[in-house]
């Protein structure tokens, strides 16, 4: 048995991935979302999974108080976390000058703060106990982060998942220097999920083109498929949804 935190799990990305693990019985899953009706509606269609109720902008604080939940839910612990919830912001494909770059405060406070908060908060239940499963901390980046194979346009949203890679890559650099076997031994990947056509991703391919565009299905399981898959050689590497590296 394997338990998973996931963040934005209610819809898109997220809610595709606790749908593919809630197959399994074995698992146990722990939804992160952002209102107690949101988390009451995915409770009735998956009376297994868990709940907790935060906003990404919420105070560290209240992250604090809201993963408290996990020890009742989980006494061992968490094994996975998928640090997924985000949001584009105003169309990231505008030039920088057309841009309302009122939107920084809020597209970094939730894409980057809230992903710093997360871990933070997870880490005492993330590395509660050795039981045998290695401790996996999957960050849902996206090429629109890169500045090694520049892709045009991004704004705040390119922005947040650009410093996003920054706190996975410390992360990681920062377990693998660990005294504690259970964190040195624990892999964080940045993940872009493919072009996916869930609601944020549809407002792209609208614009753009939904050539190259993955259902929400396909990414999860391709996802999924990874974070089983990756080894503490890859900690800290930065991949799209095949598993191919991608330049920061
Ligand atoms: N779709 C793509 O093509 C693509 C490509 C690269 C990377 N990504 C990344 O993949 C992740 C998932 O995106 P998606 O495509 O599944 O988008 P989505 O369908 O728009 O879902 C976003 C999820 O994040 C949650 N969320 C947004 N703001 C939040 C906040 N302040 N506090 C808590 N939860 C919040 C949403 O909850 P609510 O329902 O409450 O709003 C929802 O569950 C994001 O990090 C995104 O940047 C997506």
């Amino acid at each position: 048995m394997a338990a998973y935190l996931i963040t934005g799990a209610n819809r898109g990305i997220g809610l595709a991935i606790l749908e593919q693990l809630s197959k399994d019985e074995k698992n146990l899953i722990i939804a992160s979302v952002r209102s107690q009706s949101t988390a009451d509606k995915l409770q009735k269609q998956y009376p297994k999974v868990k709940t907790i109720v935060i906003d990404m902008a919420d105070s560290y604080a209240k992250f604090e108080s809201a993963f408290k939940l996990i020890d009742q839910y989980s006494p061992a612990g968490i094994d996975y976390l998928f640090a997924n919830a985000g949001v584009l912001g105003e169309d990231p494909l505008y030039s920088s000058t057309l841009y309302d770059v009122e939107q920084y405060l809020d597209v970094l406070n939730i894409n980057v703060g809230g992903v710093a908060k997360t871990y933070k908060a997870a880490y005492p239940y993330l590395f509660k106990k050795d039981n045998g499963i290695t401790k996996k901390v999957i960050i849902t980046s996206s090429v629109a982060g890169t500045t090694g194979g520049f892709v045009l346009g991004g704004n705040a949203y390119g922005a947040s998942k650009a410093a996003v890679n920054h706190l996975g890559k410390q992360i990681a650099e920062e377990n693998k220097g660990s005294d504690n076997e259970l964190v040195k031994n624990s892999i964080t990947i940045l993940q872009h999920p493919g072009y996916v056509l869930s609601d944020m991703g549809a407002d792209v391919a609208a614009k753009v083109g939904s050539e190259g565009f993955i259902t929400t299905e396909e990414s999860a399981s391709k996802m999924l498929h990874l974070a089983e898959t990756f080894t503490l050689a890859q900690t800290g590497g930065f991949f799209d949804e095949n598993g191919q590296t991608i330049l920061f």
